[in-house]
């Protein structure tokens, strides 16, 4: 019998490993035949460590399960699919994941991450093997044609990204993987490195050959271990099976690559300082023009994409530009891994086309606070998105619809607060993050930020309210304006909605009239 544990961060933190131990040493004394394969997390994580079991009927999911429900586990039969209070029946049958469209996470929690014969098995290689066939001026039609946008936030179409790249001379070029996933709430490029490795490798691979780039980093934090693991191994793997090498499968295209790890920067994700940072050099950003494009990694033409924009390619490429484009809303095609996270009760990773409303998604998919009490606002976006009450949670998730309201998608990471949350509190936190993680270079960033903090001090304490919000808007309009990168340019969004949408919070008592 085949049973799953996920092996992905997230289950890991809860237990999978010794919940998988215990799952082995309870069949051995029983003198049961079990493989316990280590998946990756499908995404329930309300529900890790999430154990499923292959039956006749399909896989039946159990969770979430510690030690202690191992040996009732055997006694009711999991091997066989038996009922038990942790039971959830099928799992292609829980809702969560029912109603999800699976495109870029298809294989995310279904398969073992490291096995080449499971990625082939269902449907990996397929994007790549079109692609070769096809040639660097066809592919890169059609992942323009398919309407993919950066899914790091800013949305940018990545065929155009990638047109430029392919018409730049130059004898060396690169496809630089941004895997510094930094934002608050946000998980998709783990669970990708850590579910499915070899579909960033094949994409990165497509991106290499339609754009002339031999050689390829994935840059990612010191703070996935797990990540860093599974990508190396699956690299590895790659290498040997020939899919990396002189001769990608056989092909008259050469591509290699390597993780690199970063040291905790936040700025390190912005695309610039990352390309520093890889380069052996302080993670400061650099000025645009020239953009990375042209001018990128050792001063060669690079594509610098998202873990999520790259994943995506690989099915692009085997379904089709038209198949992506249907999908989705506006100028928003295809899917995209939301992540729920917060104060919310069903937290987790939901693939979906865009085009669902927030307040869907808070409510009817993520079942509202994992508190119970009301929802007072939510963050998407990161910690530099914006802040949206319940009047606007009609917002509909697509990049237009957002920046319509004063709010990004970002990497699609949305954090619920409840009632008892303190939006001044929450401003003066975005404000000092700025100032932590600036880098330096430019003084609206660096000096504003730090202004921002002592202002909005100084409304908690009911010091000239009145002037001291006037400034803080004046302030963050300098900041928006001025900033050289997205750091000092993006704090803004949640300081002036939390000030606009929650007014009360900035009005506290005053005082220095109370102790007068
Ligand atoms: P940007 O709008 O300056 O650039 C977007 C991308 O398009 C860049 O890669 C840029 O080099 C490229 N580009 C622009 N014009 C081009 C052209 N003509 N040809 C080829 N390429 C071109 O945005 P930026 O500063 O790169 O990113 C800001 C976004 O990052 C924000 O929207 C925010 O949501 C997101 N973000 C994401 C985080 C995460 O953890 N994933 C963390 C913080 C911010
Ligand atoms: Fe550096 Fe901040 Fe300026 Fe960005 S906005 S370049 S992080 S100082």
């Amino acid at each position: 019998v085949t049973i799953f544990v996920p092996r992905d961060a997230a289950s890991v933190a809860v237990g999978a490993d010794k919940v998988a131990a215990a799952i082995e040493a309870e069949a051995l004394a029983r003198g049961l035949d079990v493989t316990v394969v280590r998946n990756g997390s499908r995404g329930l994580l309300w529900l890790e460590p999430f154990v499923e079991v292959r039956t006749g009927r399909g896989r039946i999911g159990y969770g979430p399960v510690t030690v202690a429900d191992v040996a009732g586990l055997f006694d009711a039969d999991f091997l066989g699919g038996g009922d038990h209070p942790l039971c959830h029946g099928l799992t292609k049958d829980i809702p969560y994941l029912a109603r999800q469209t699976r495109l870029t996470f298809s294989r995310c929690g279904v398969t073992d991450p490291l096995s080449l014969a499971d990625y082939r098995h269902y449907e990996g290689l397929k994007g790549l093997e079109k692609a070769i066939a096809m040639g660097p001026a066809a592919i890169v039609k059609t992942v323009t044609d398919s309407g993919l946008r950066g899914r790091g936030g800013a949305g940018f179409p990545t065929g155009i990204k990638w047109k430029t790249v392919a018409d730049a001379a130059g004898p060396q070029k690169y496809i630089v993987c941004n895997a510094d996933e930094g934002d608050s709430g946000t998980f998709s490029d783990r669970m990708i490195m850590e579910g499915d490795p070899f579909v960033l490798i094949e994409g990165m691979v497509i991106a290499g050959i339609a754009t002339g780039a031999t050689k390829g980093y994935i840059y990612t934090r010191s703070e996935y271990p797990h990540a860093i693991r599974t990508m190396r191994a699956a690299v590895d793997i790659a290498r040997v099976a020939g899919i990396l090498g002189p001769s990608v499968m056989g092909s008259s295209y050469a591509f290699d690559m390597e993780v690199r790890m970063g040291a905790g920067a936040y700025v390190c994700g912005e695309e610039t300082s990352l390309l520093n940072s890889l380069e052996g050099k302080r993670g400061i950003v650099r000025a645009k023009p020239p953009l990375p494009a042209l001018q990128g990694l050792f001063g060669r033409p690079t594509v610098v994409n998202n873990v999520i924009s790259l994943a995506s390619v690989p099915v692009i490429l085997d379904r089709g530009a038209n198949f992506y484009r249907d999908y989705g809303v506006g100028r928003s095609h295809g899917t995209i891994p939301i992540q729920l996270a917060g104060n919310i009760k069903h937290g987790g990773l939901y693939e979906t086309a865009f085009g669902l409303t927030l307040g869907e998604l808070i409510y009817d998919i993520g079942g509202g606070t994992a508190s119970g009490r009301p929802v007072k606002a939510v963050q998407v976006g990161g910690p530099l998105g914006a802040y949206f009450p319940p009047s606007l949670f009609d917002t509909v998730f697509d990049y237009e619809a957002f920046a319509a309201r004063d709010g990004l998608i970002g990497h699609a990471g949305i954090v619920v607060f409840d009632d008892t949350a303190d939006m001044l509190k929450q401003a003066r936190f975005a404000m000092e993050f700025c100032a932590v993680e600036s880098c330096g270079k430019c003084t609206p960033c660096r000096i504003g930020s730090t202004r921002g903090v002592e202002t909005v001090d100084l409304i908690a304490r009911g010091i000239e309210p009145e002037k001291n919000r006037a400034l803080l808007a004046d302030l963050c309009n300098t900041m928006k304006f001025g900033s050289l990168c997205a750091l000092g340019g993006f704090t803004p969004y949640p300081v002036m909605s939390a000030l606009h949408h929650f007014p009360d919070d900035f009005a506290p008592a005053p005082l220095v009239e109370a102790a007068e």
